[in-house]
């Protein structure tokens, strides 16, 4: 039999010709404007929280304990390159017997070689009220020893989906025997 001269063989031009064609409408197809009524988005509310974080790193049930280290974080002042993980009450008052309203669960590390600034990176869990099973994103610098902190809210999930805002936390006790810490915690939060 004789060869085709007619024969169709998709050369690399006729392939690159294909693709850039094809190319366009594939990204549009991932991306699409929606109204925020589609998503059960009302008006963007502004809430005041406020709650108290109980750091507890002594005792048999630390809720804050650390995981990490360097080799210099022992000779350091501000024991740079200490990590702690945390899983902290946050309850209504002062005493951590006090009704809990939500969990801080995330990382502080040492990050700051000449001064004390934590690196915080928590998400506090609400399980109280409305907000129960809604969670709000820190993400931000904990100058510890300063009278008031402010730390940015980058997100949130739930109810505070499209959460955006700033914390303010203010040492209210700290036990320097046992370096357990209560913070008293004011979030301003926009959300939906
Ligand atoms: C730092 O000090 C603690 C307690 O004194 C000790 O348990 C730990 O092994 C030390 N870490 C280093 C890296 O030297
Ligand atoms: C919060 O939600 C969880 C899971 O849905 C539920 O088990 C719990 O009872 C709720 N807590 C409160 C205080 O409503």
């Amino acid at each position: 039999m004789a060869k085709s001269n007619f024969n169709f063989t998709p050369t690399i031009f006729t392939l690159l010709l294909i693709l850039s064609i094809s190319t366009p409408l594939n990204s549009q197809e991932f991306s699409t404007k929606l109204s925020k009524s589609k998503l059960g988005l009302k008006k963007e509310k502004l809430s005041h929280l406020h709650f108290y974080f109980h750091d507890i790193v002594s005792g048999k049930n630390p809720t804050a304990v650390q995981v990490a280290e360097a080799s210099i974080t022992n000779k350091s002042q501000t024991g740079f390159g200490s990590v702690v993980m945390i899983d902290d009450p946050l309850t209504v008052s002062p005493d951590v017997g006090s009704k809990i309203v939500g969990r801080a669960q995330g990382i502080y590390a040492s990050a700051s070689i000449h001064d004390l600034g934590l690196l915080m990176a928590m998400n506090l869990v609400f399980v109280e009220g409305k907000y129960n099973g809604s969670a709000l994103s820190v993400l931000g610098r904990n100058a510890a020893m300063d009278s008031v902190r402010e730390m940015p809210i980058v997100g949130g999930s739930g109810l505070f989906r499209f959460a955006r805002g700033y914390a303010q936390a203010k040492t209210h006790a700290f036990d320097y025997k046992t370096g357990d810490a209560v913070v008293e915690y004011d979030v301003y939060v926009f959300h939906y």
